[in-house]
């Protein structure tokens, strides 16, 4: 049974007040609350065994490094990936999606080559392709959308050619909540030798994935969407894939052997950390998949669907509210970007934040899709694991009340 009130006492921060006021926190796309296990397990790392990772042969050197890996084989499981050398820790799915432009498009892409990306990409999945093609004289392409805000697949099915070298796609939107056919795309990216990479920020802490089934070549994502710190990422990729990638950063750690004139790599995954990681992060997030793994994916997804079906009714049930995305549950997740009357959704926000509601306002980084919207900015309310019935009910209070203090002039 899940007992959302019960959730909520793990996560300190949801005792807060804001403004005097209960927070009711919205804006878990931005990121997620930490449940006080993964606190008190970064906290317990600094206390009792703080040493860095892979070097020392000294007792806490040894367990710090024990802890670290055991989270590498946690996020194997929850993808269900093959094994964890294809799991490489970056500091968030931004770097991992450049570590994906870097080390394998820089070596396998040349000029005319194509990459298919869609116009509902958070900048992370576009601006690293623009400063690669621009690099390598490749050509972007864009998926575009259809009325409801999902991806207009038989335009993609025209895109896609023999010069197509890598599909990128969102697993969700991070403004419209639309759940992208990771499927189809695969199929049809594979039947010309194309891979495919997986943003997976807003997909991976809702969606229970199996990163064998889908067959993708690459996902990425960031522990802090997912209960996690931040300052922590993943990129699977198929192993033989990463194992003929470069590495995006030279330094320690990440090589076999050095000479003043040559270096030779080290294996995946550890060819791809160079440096001292996040190691404090890394344990925690560790915790975090834990916590995860102890609700249920299944059972977080319904909730969630839940959730989201009640809030889609409810704001559409106010007067003058502009919902964008799909409105059919079945294709969307709990991120509802709106616009409310001609109030600027910068205001809408903070009027909302004096009654201790979070939300975002502005393009969410992904102005590309905001002009193919026709808007400027939106309003975007995101739901995760703690979030309840009688928050969407406030926030729905609160955002009539807002008509009001316009209409005064307050
Ligand atoms: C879809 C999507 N991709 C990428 C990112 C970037 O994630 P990070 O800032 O953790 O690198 C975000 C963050 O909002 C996102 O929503």
């Amino acid at each position: 049974m899940y007992d959302v009130y019960k959730i909520r006492d793990d996560f300190p921060i949801l005792k807060e007040k804001v403004n005097g006021k209960n927070l009711v926190y919205l804006d878990n796309a931005a990121t997620t609350q930490k449940p006080l296990s993964v606190i008190d397990a970064i906290a317990d790392y600094y206390k009792h065994y703080n040493a860095n990772v892979h070097r020392g042969v000294h007792s806490l050197g040894v367990i710090a490094t024990q802890e670290y890996e055991r989270t590498r084989k946690k996020v194997a499981n929850f993808i269900k990936a093959e094994d964890s050398s294809c799991i490489v820790f970056t500091k968030g799915t931004t770097e991992s999606i450049n570590l994906v432009a870097y080390g394998w498009g820089r070596k396998f892409l040349k000029e005319g080559d194509e990459i298919i990306l869609t116009v509902m990409e958070h900048h992370s999945n576009i601006v690293p392709w623009q400063i690669l093609a621009r690099e390598k004289g490749l050509k972007l392409k864009f998926i575009p959308l259809k009325d409801d805000g999902t991806l207009d697949i038989e335009s993609f099915y025209s895109l896609i050619t023999g010069k197509t070298k890598l599909v990128g796609v969102t697993y969700v939107s991070n403004v419209l909540g639309t759940v992208n056919p990771i499927d189809n795309i695969v199929d049809a990216a594979h039947s010309v030798g194309a891979r495919v990479l997986i943003d997976g920020a807003q997909g991976i802490p809702t969606i229970p994935t199996n990163v064998k089934s889908l067959n993708v070549d690459f996902l990425a994502f960031s522990a802090h969407k997912m209960l996690g710190p931040t300052g922590v990422g993943v990129l699977y990729g198929k192993r033989e894939i990463l194992e003929d990638m470069e590495p995006l950063l030279g330094g320690g750690e990440m090589i076999k052997k050095v000479s003043i004139t040559d270096s030779v790599w080290a294996d995946v995954p550890y060819r791809f950390e160079g440096g001292t990681p996040n190691i404090a992060g890394v344990i925690g997030f560790g915790k975090a998949i834990d916590y995860l793994n102890n609700l249920g994916m299944e059972e977080i997804f319904k909730y969630e669907k839940l959730l989201t079906t009640y809030a889609l009714e409810k704001l559409s049930g106010i007067d003058g509210l502009t919902i964008y995305g799909p409105r059919d549950i079945s294709l969307r997740s709990g991120i509802i970007s709106f616009n409310y009357r001609d109030i600027h959704p910068h205001d809408v926000a903070t009027i909302l934040d004096q009654s201790g509601i979070a939300i975002r306002a502005g393009h969410h980084c992904a102005q590309p899709l905001h002009s193919v919207l026709g808007i400027p900015a939106s309003c975007r309310v995101s739901l995760y694991i703690y979030n309840t019935k009688e928050e969407i009910d406030y926030l729905v209070e609160s955002l009539e009340r807002i008509e009001e203090v316009f209409r005064s002039g307050a």
